[in-house]
């Protein structure tokens, strides 16, 4: 079959190299790609978020199936508008509906769904400027830090945790006031919750489900995890104290509970489901859902997927993911994001990258990269992963560790201390 993957990350190449292990596959279209999906697949310089060239596109070269990379799409309802279009109808789009990726969408619509269905979480309370004085009030009542976060899609910028009172009531103001646009016209305030997150990544075809191997990614610029948040720093898969246990309790009181409340409210949902879960003494709690793979896990944890993912894919699309097997790699996956220097603040681009023909037993996914004037160059703050395999997470980060002292370009950083927090 065609498929046509939608986005441009180390995400979509590390999604779009495991897809292009499949024997389904005849042609996968990236649109729009990057430097490194060009090596699996072939780049259309179409956005994610352009329906009407995407449906243009999908008609000319009879794509089978359309795989969602980043929420974007997803948010602004990329499902619906194959769904609803009689030529566009029978293809199936992996990814949920709009109203679905309102679980990423609106932080207000996922602390009241995980209500609704009893999921533990945050206690919280939603603020728009109306009840500024209310949001004060609740503030009160909360013990330092204090969470705020932008209803909305902020670009990862939108959660704001504050020690003093009252710079959190001076930022709530300011936050209803527009400080993220028409995303924080509401702002969800939060009980702080203390503990190690992990990612726990779902594929589900609405009704059927599938666990797919844990991972906790890096998101702080420095090393022991300080400094600026980025996009990301690095990941480690499997997650130990993610153990048997702790997934028993997230499958019984956080996947179910979830599929079965999208069910309940008629939710359409095929696709991705990301649970950013903290480990707070030992029980599970939901930070936040987002509709979509995690980058750079997924740069991790599809070195740790067996099975063909397409064929999981075809599950989703069919409502057979119960069919389906899922099978791991019992391999740890470490993957170090090297970064331009300077981010996630001002840094430059274009620079050439040199040595990736010496990288030996590791994976190397683009994240951003460019192809200009036949020399590869960086076009982004996050610009290449390395992702290996070891027996356990020390030896995967001491072979991704070897490959980004091979690979060259002014100014690299990177962190060396992905997953040595965990025991
Ligand atoms: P979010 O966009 O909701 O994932 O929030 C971004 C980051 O803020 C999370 O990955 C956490 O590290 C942190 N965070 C969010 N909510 C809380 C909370 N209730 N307690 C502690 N940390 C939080
Ligand atoms: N790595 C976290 C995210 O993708 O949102």
């Amino acid at each position: 079959m065609n498929i046509l993957l939608l986005g441009s990350g180390g995400r979509e190449h590390a999604l779009a190299w495991k897809m292009s292990q499949s024997n389904k596959v005849d042609k996968l279209y990236i649109a729009p790609g990057n430097g490194g999906t060009l090596t699996v697949g072939e780049n259309v310089a179409i956005s994610a978020t352009d329906f009407p060239a995407i449906k243009k596109f999908v008609l000319e070269k009879n794509i089978n199936m359309v795989v969602v990379g980043p929420e974007d799409p997803l948010v602004k309802g990329v499902y619906d508008f194959f769904v609803e279009d009689p030529e566009l109808k029978n293809i199936p789009v992996i990814g949920p509906s709009k109203e679905g990726a309102q679980l990423e969408g609106s932080k207000d619509f996922a602390k009241a769904f995980m209500m609704r269905h009893n999921i533990p979480t945050a206690r919280y309370k939603s603020f728009s400027a109306s009840t500024l004085e209310e949001g004060c009030k609740f503030l009160e009542e909360l013990q330092a830090p204090y969470v705020l976060k932008a209803d909305g899609l902020a670009a990862g910028k939108g959660v704001l945790i504050i020690n003093d009172l009252a710079e959190a009531k001076q930022e709530l103001k300011n936050m209803l006031d527009g400080k993220f646009g028409d995303a924080s016209a509401t702002v969800v305030i939060e009980e702080f919750l203390s503990g190690i997150e992990c990612s726990v990544f779902v594929l589900t075809d609405g009704n059927d489900y599938k666990i797919l191997p844990v991972a906790k990614d890096y998101k702080r610029i420095g090393e022991g995890d300080t400094g600026l948040n980025t996009g990301g720093m690095g990941a480690v898969s499997p997650v130990p104290f993610a153990d048997k246990t702790f997934m028993k309790k997230v499958e019984e009181r956080i996947v179910i509970p979830t599929i079965e409340g999208l069910k309940k409210e008629n939710i359409c949902y095929k696709g991705f489901i990301f649970l950013g879960l903290i480990n707070v003494k030992n029980e599970p709690m939901v930070i936040e859902y987002n509709v979509r793979m995690g980058d750079p896990e997924t740069e991790a944890v599809m070195l740790r997927i067996k099975s063909d993912l397409v064929d999981l894919f075809e599950g989703v699309a069919t409502n057979s993911l119960g069919t389906k097997t899922l099978i791991e790699d019992e391999r740890a996956a470490v993957t170090v994001m090297m970064v331009s220097g300077g981010y996630p603040e001002a840094y430059e681009k274009g620079k050439e990258i040199t040595g990736l023909e010496n990288v030996q037993n590791s994976i190397v996914f683009h994240a951003g990269t460019q192809m200009k004037d036949g020399k590869l160059v960086t076009s982004g703050g996050r610009v290449l992963s390395v992702s290996s395999y070891g027996k356990d997470k020390e030896a995967a980060l001491a072979q991704s560790f070897q490959n980004v002292q091979k690979i060259n370009f002014d100014k690299k950083y990177f962190r060396s201390d992905i997953g040595k927090d965990l025991k």
